[in-house]
């Protein structure tokens, strides 16, 4: 399996590069919505792209829109990407008009699979490609599917709150579980992943058991309300599986106002800017990185093949847990990041030191070997 979907994402690559050559400008895009109608882009069909929120997490709007315009922008491909911002009437009607603007490749990240699947739906009654970007659709009959190993993601952040647990040397610590939101098939697996490694603990008696509860839309509002009232019925927590930057970022504010942060260790992902200056700072143990930018070149090169009328091959797979079905698929490997490794996402490029390294995280980033 992991070798078929690094040959499919190597194919991928080398599909984004062709084009690239054969790529030219494609119009205006200084709104940074939309990029060349079909008339002046080289290629016949239009991409049109649905992104869920810009407050669940950081990187809708600061990495998956930027990477994929690029590629689309390098490839002379008309597109559009749109952001539902966390309404989902609004992406649907996002979906109808991409559709009457005459998108011939539809490409989603769900707000829940219900809705997602109606769009899908739409768009292949009327003859449009779909893929499912990130959030796999169940039921949803998508065409591809494009994401990390999001099981892995889990069993990164479970091992990387072991590890932590371990360094701190704490005593049959009682840990907290802040996961995802229902409705995303990704929480259920970031979960998956991260209860098999802590059920063997909590089964052992190494760890114990405390709340476990899911955020709606990974509110990271909700989160903070969720999390203080955890803290308030079980004071004791020694341990946070947050299962993204931002439910972390809300669970540390509420530690603060305990004088708990550092003391307790908080896991996360998406290796935003904030989740690693909280990283840097001793108050977040560790965040998974995604190279968003892989995986949007591979979404934009199943995408741009599609709307050439293409049918790109893909080598792996994952199981549409509802329908049963295969869905051809890309999966990326994700990455655990601690104090010691936030220089490696400096170094691919995914933040810079500009950014993440300014007032008192400066120091912290020298010492963090951050150049
Ligand atoms: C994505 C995460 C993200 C979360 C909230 C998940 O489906 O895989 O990267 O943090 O949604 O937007």
């Amino acid at each position: 399996m992991r070798k078929g979907i690094l040959s499919l994402t190597a194919a991928a690559a080398a599909m984004t590069l062709g084009l690239t050559a054969c790529g030219g400008e494609s119009g205006d895009t200084s709104t940074a919505q939309s990029g060349a109608t079909p008339a002046e882009s080289k290629v016949a069909g239009k991409v049109g792209v649905i992104l869920p929120d810009s407050k669940s997490s950081a990187r809708w709007e600061t990495a998956d829109r930027k990477y994929l315009e690029e590629a689309f922008k390098a490839a002379g491909v008309a597109y559009d990407i749109q952001n539902a911002q966390g309404d989902k009437t609004q992406f649907q009607t996002i979906a109808d008009q991409m559709i009457t603007n005459g998108a011939t490749v539809l490409m989603i990240v769900n707000l829940d699979s219900g809705t997602g699947k109606a769009v899908l739906d739409k768009a292949k009654a009327q003859g449009v490609a779909t893929i499912d970007y990130d959030r796999l659709t169940l039921n949803g009959g998508a065409s591809y599917y494009v994401s990390f190993d999001n099981t892995k993601v889990g069993t990164l952040q479970g091992e990387g709150l072991v590890k932590c647990l371990t360094d701190k040397k704490a005593d049959k610590p009682i840990v907290a579980e802040l996961n995802g939101s229902p409705t995303d098939n990704n929480a259920t697996l970031f979960k998956n992943g991260y209860d098999g490694v802590l059920k063997l603990k909590y089964d052992a008696k190494e760890y114990v058991k405390g709340p476990d509860q899911s955020v709606p839309d990974w509110d990271n509002a909700q989160a903070g309300t969720i999390f203080e009232q955890m803290l308030t019925e079980q004071p004791k927590i020694a341990g946070v599986l947050a299962a993204n930057d931002g439910l972390g970022n809300a669970a540390i504010a509420v530690l603060k106002k305990n004088s708990l942060n550092g003391k307790v260790p908080v896991t996360g992902q998406d290796a935003t800017v904030q989740g690693l200056q909280n990283i840097l700072a001793g108050d977040q143990c560790m965040t998974v990185y995604k190279a968003i930018k892989k995986e949007a070149d591979a979404g934009a090169a199943l995408a741009i093949a599609l709307a050439k009328g293409e049918k790109p091959a893909a080598s792996g797979s994952v199981k549409d847990t509802e329908s049963g079905a295969d869905v051809p698929a890309v999966l990326l490997d994700p990455q655990a990041i601690f104090f010691d490794s936030v220089k490696d996402v400096v170094a691919d490029g995914f933040v810079t030191k500009d950014e993440l390294c300014i007032g008192e995280f400066a120091a912290k980033c020298a010492e963090a070997g951050i150049q």
